[in-house]
This record gives C-alpha cells, structure tokens and sequence, in this order.
C-alpha cells in the first residue's frame, strides 16, 4: 500500500498534507527518512512514524456500545441524535451501527466499519440470536411462550416469525430471544398477545452479551476475545 494511503485511510491528514510532512522529513519507515509520499510499504509490518509516535494501521474499527434512549440506531438523521453522534471524532472513520434499535430501546449495539462483519450478524440467513429484555405493561400469560415458538404473523409483511423464546424473570417481565430483526419486531409480538412492552433491552447478540462496564451511552473498543465471540 501507498504510504500516503495509509496515512490518509487512518484520517491522519489529506494527501496533500502527507506530501508536505514527507518533505519535511518527519516521517520515518522502519527507521529511514520516507523520500516520497507515494512509496510503497507493508502496512501491516512495517514500522511508520510521524515524528516519534507509532502509527499503527488498522483498516477495521470495532465497538461495543449500551446504547441510551433518544439516540437513532442511524448513521445520520435530520432530526435526532445518532449513536454515531454519541461517538464524537471517531465519526470520521464511517463506522456504522450494526442493526436497528428504536428510538426508545437501550442496550447493546455493535459499531463498525467492517461491512462482512456486519453483514454475519444481521443476515436472516445466518440466524445469529438477539436477546431482549422486556417490561411490560401487563402481567405475563406463560403461554405467550408456545404462541412465539409457532411464530406469529406480522402484517404488512404478511411473514411468520421464527421460532422465538419467552424466559419469564417476575411478572411483569422477561427475556425474549429472536433470530431475526423485523421492524418493531419485539414491540408487535407482544401486542399481538394483548399486551405492550414499555422498555426493552438488547441484552445479547449470539454469545456475546452486553459488558457490564458500560453505562447507557458509552462505549468501547471490542477486545479480540470478544470479536471472537462475535463469530470474527
Ligand atoms: N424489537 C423492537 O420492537 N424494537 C427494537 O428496538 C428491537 C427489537
């Protein structure tokens, strides 16, 4: 790769910014002086240096975050503040949320750049699980649990829900595990049984459940241990 690739890639400047930095001589590759802005180098190996300070190339970002209620699970929007708008500069690198969340729901949500990644999550077709936890407005009927695992008809889609699993926690609430992500989808499963949820938490993706050390709204860097839960 082109050194000033890397180097614009990673948001460091613009090209043309890099030529100058290169003329000005501080930039180092493994050691010597770089001489172009266009020389080729091993991104992954080689050892660039902007004055002192390592650049370490990373084409691929990954986060995890609790997302807060009044954020848009979008990457922009007119009219609300986004979960890529709670991440600040880091917007830059077009990371982008991986599914949708309402408005109003919290929890887990998976932020990238990595678009095959992404894709494994939210396919259909790779039935990765989502567990939600759900307060509701009335008291739970455990029968609500055969009518999800039949799956239930949602309208206008005119679709049957996969095959979905209630765990009841008290009265009032539970734990729902879906393989898919209609829209609303938690939401109208429960309304198609008379009832309303008023909150809702995405609690877990496949394996991987939502960190404990992350209050609503923040975020972090997922660690390799847990990119490989994630299936990466
Ligand atoms: N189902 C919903 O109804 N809402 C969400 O945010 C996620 C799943």
């Amino acid at each position: 790769m082109r050194l000033d690739k890397m180097l614009s890639d990673m948001k460091i400047a613009t090209r043309k910014e890099i030529k100058a930095m290169v003329k000005k001589g501080i930039i180092t590759v493994n050691g010597e002086i770089a001489k172009k802005s266009s020389e080729k180098i091993d991104e992954n190996n080689d050892i660039v240096k902007i004055y002192d300070e390592i650049i370490e190339y990373r084409k691929y970002l990954y986060f995890v975050m609790n997302k807060r209620k009044q954020v848009t699970s979008h990457t922009r929007d007119p009219l609300h503040k986004t979960v890529i708008d709670d991440m600040g500069e880091l917007a830059v690198f077009d990371i982008f949320p991986v599914g949708r969340l309402d408005i109003d729901t919290t929890g887990l949500i998976i932020i990238t750049n990595d678009g095959k990644f992404a894709h494994n999550l939210i396919s259909p077709k790779k039935e990765v699980a989502k567990k939600y936890k759900v307060k509701l407005k009335e008291k739970i009927d455990p029968k609500y649990n055969e009518t999800f695992q039949k799956g239930i008809k949602l309208m206008p889609e005119d679709i049957i829900t996969q095959p979905a699993t209630m765990e009841i926690i008290d009265e009032y609430n539970c734990y729902l595990t879906i393989k898919e992500g209609k829209f609303h989808q938690v939401k109208r499963m429960f309304e198609k049984v008379g009832n309303e949820v008023i909150e809702l938490k995405r609690v877990q993706i496949g394996e991987f459940k939502l960190p404990q050390d992350l209050e609503e709204g923040e975020f972090r860097e997922l660690t390799d241990e847990e990119l490989k839960i994630l299936g990466l």
